[in-house]
């Protein structure tokens, strides 16, 4: 085993996706020494892949679009959607950092967020994204190009280490001062205080793996999740007594693409949240709305087992043109990856899937009905977008599955991101941020808010341990 430079004023990040991107920058801003290791060969994570924004409640973009919102709305949102798992001390950090946190993006790395949209369960728009590429590789590319460029020209303060995987953290006495990592066939260390950043666990799917302890019927579900996504920083926690909280609390996304060249891949892509914020519709098998299309998506979720249990799939997502054009980049790659295909009417999509096109033809005329005023929607949809649906017009469509996407449960920490033990006591040297740590959502995490709680609690952790 060789032995790399001790610092003891060194932070190490375990993972660079947003959290441990986050976590890096604050640690450098403060003047500290940061090595950051990541078992694949490339940092960005699950983050990378985020496709419909980041939370934030009175933010400059929302004040020039004149949406009026406030902390305690995104608190009172937050709280409902995290039912009766809600812990207010966590809701509280999250959600009155949302502005600093988006503020810190947009001005340290210039990252556009001036679109702002309304996700599933939040009253009031507050999800922000940019009008270049998807919102989550436009923050994790910023963050990684200045973190790169830091390590290039000042290497005593940031290193960093991909392909390198983190296996053990080394302890003295009571206090975590270090981790093991495996590069190739060599073992190596490195001494400071560690950060976890290593994500979730929506892709660990072994017989021995926290779905199977935790969740076994969602075994059979596709995820959306890279392979990186098993846990590895919860184990390494437990390994010193940390406590883990809300294990079996995992998120079930409705919309992951079925690619019709591939239906049975375990890995699927998401049809973003934000395709049914800009008017998406969800129809059954016949063509018939069975849901408000922008509830909490555990709601929509339920609803969509339901359908397809009752034997009255397949689900389909359907665009109009205003739709498709709102959220053009993003329907182009789906369309270019064969998983979303444009119709130029409904009886196309008749003809060619067997959906009834006089059931779509009543689904539309209701539709508009419901959103002009003239009726109630029966599903209780209040937030119509581009809700005119033309039968003799260009629609995009998708087939759907509900996916394994996101885990609430994680590592229990205190609100300034120390690893707390099962007796609620801080483990010195050992401090956590991102998808690893538990709690924060509850039973429900909103759209968005996990790339927020991803930078403001990668903030966090990395004042915390520059202290
Ligand atoms: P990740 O970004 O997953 O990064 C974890 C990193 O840790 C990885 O790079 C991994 O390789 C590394 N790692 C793991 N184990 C080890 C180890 N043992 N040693 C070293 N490194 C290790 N959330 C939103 O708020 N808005 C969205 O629009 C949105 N869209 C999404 C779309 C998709 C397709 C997916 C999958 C998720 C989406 N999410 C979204 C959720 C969100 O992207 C993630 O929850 C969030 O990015 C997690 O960030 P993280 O930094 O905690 O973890
Ligand atoms: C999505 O784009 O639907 C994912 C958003 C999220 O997970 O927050």
């Amino acid at each position: 085993m060789s032995q790399t430079t001790p610092s003891s004023s060194r932070v190490i990040v375990v993972g660079g996706g947003l959290a441990g991107l986050s976590a890096a920058h604050t640690v450098l801003e403060r003047g500290g020494t940061v090595t950051v290791l990541d078992k694949k060969p490339s940092f960005g994570g699950n983050s990378v892949k985020a496709s419909s924004g980041i939370n934030g409640a009175d933010t400059p973009a929302q004040r020039a679009l004149d949406i009026k919102d406030s902390v305690k709305d995104f608190i009172a949102d937050t709280t409902i959607s995290a039912g009766d798992l809600a812990r207010p001390q966590l809701i509280e950090t999250l959600t009155s950092n949302s502005a600093p946190a988006l503020e810190w993006l947009s001005t340290s790395f210039s990252v556009d967020l001036s679109l702002v949209s309304r996700l599933g369960g939040h009253a009031i728009p507050r999800t922000h994204r940019g009008k270049g590429g998807a919102p989550g590789w436009a923050m994790t590319s910023a963050l990684i190009k200045k973190l790169e460029k830091a390590a290039a020209e000042t290497p005593e303060k940031a290193t960093l280490v991909k392909g390198a995987k983190v296996v053990g953290l080394v302890r003295e006495g009571e206090r975590v001062t270090g981790v093991e990592y495996q590069v190739g066939e060599k073992t190596e260390r490195v001494t400071g205080t560690v950060i976890l950043s290593t994500g979730g666990y929506a892709a660990d799917f072994s017989s021995t793996g926290f779905l199977s302890s935790y969740r076994p019927d969602l075994l059979e579900l596709p995820t959306t999740n890279g392979d990186h996504s098993t846990g590895d920083g919860h184990r390494l926690a437990t390994s010193v007594s940390a406590s883990l909280i809300d294990m079996d609390q995992v998120q079930v996304h409705p919309t992951g693409f079925i690619d019709p060249a591939n239906p049975d891949a375990k890995t699927k892509f998401l049809a973003a949240e934000a395709l049914r914020g800009v008017g998406g519709l969800l129809v059954d098998g016949k063509g018939r709305r069975f849901v408000n299309e922008v509830e909490r998506r555990d709601f929509v979720t339920e609803k969509m087992q339901e359908v397809i249990a009752a034997g009255d799939g397949p689900v389909r997502l359907i665009l109009n043109e205003e739709s498709y054009q709102e959220l053009k980049a993003h329907c182009d790659f789906y369309i270019s990856k064969g998983l979303m295909k444009s119709f130029a009417n409904v009886a196309e999509l008749a003809q060619t899937t067997g959906v009834s096109g006089a059931q779509l033809r009543e689904t539309f005329t209701s539709h508009g009905e419901y959103a002009s005023g003239k009726q109630p929607d029966p599903f209780g949809k209040q937030h119509f977008r581009n809700s005119t649906y033309d039968t003799e017009t260009p629609i995009y469509v998708a087939l759907m599955t509900p996916v394994v996407h996101y885990t609430m449960g994680g590592i229990s920490i205190s609100p300034t991101a120390q690893v707390l033990d099962a007796s609620g006591k801080p483990i010195a040297g050992l401090f956590a941020a991102g998808e690893v740590i538990g709690g924060v959502h509850g039973k429900n995490r909103l759209g968005g808010s996990s790339l927020l709680e991803a930078v403001v609690f990668g903030r966090v952790a990395g004042e915390s341990a520059s202290k």
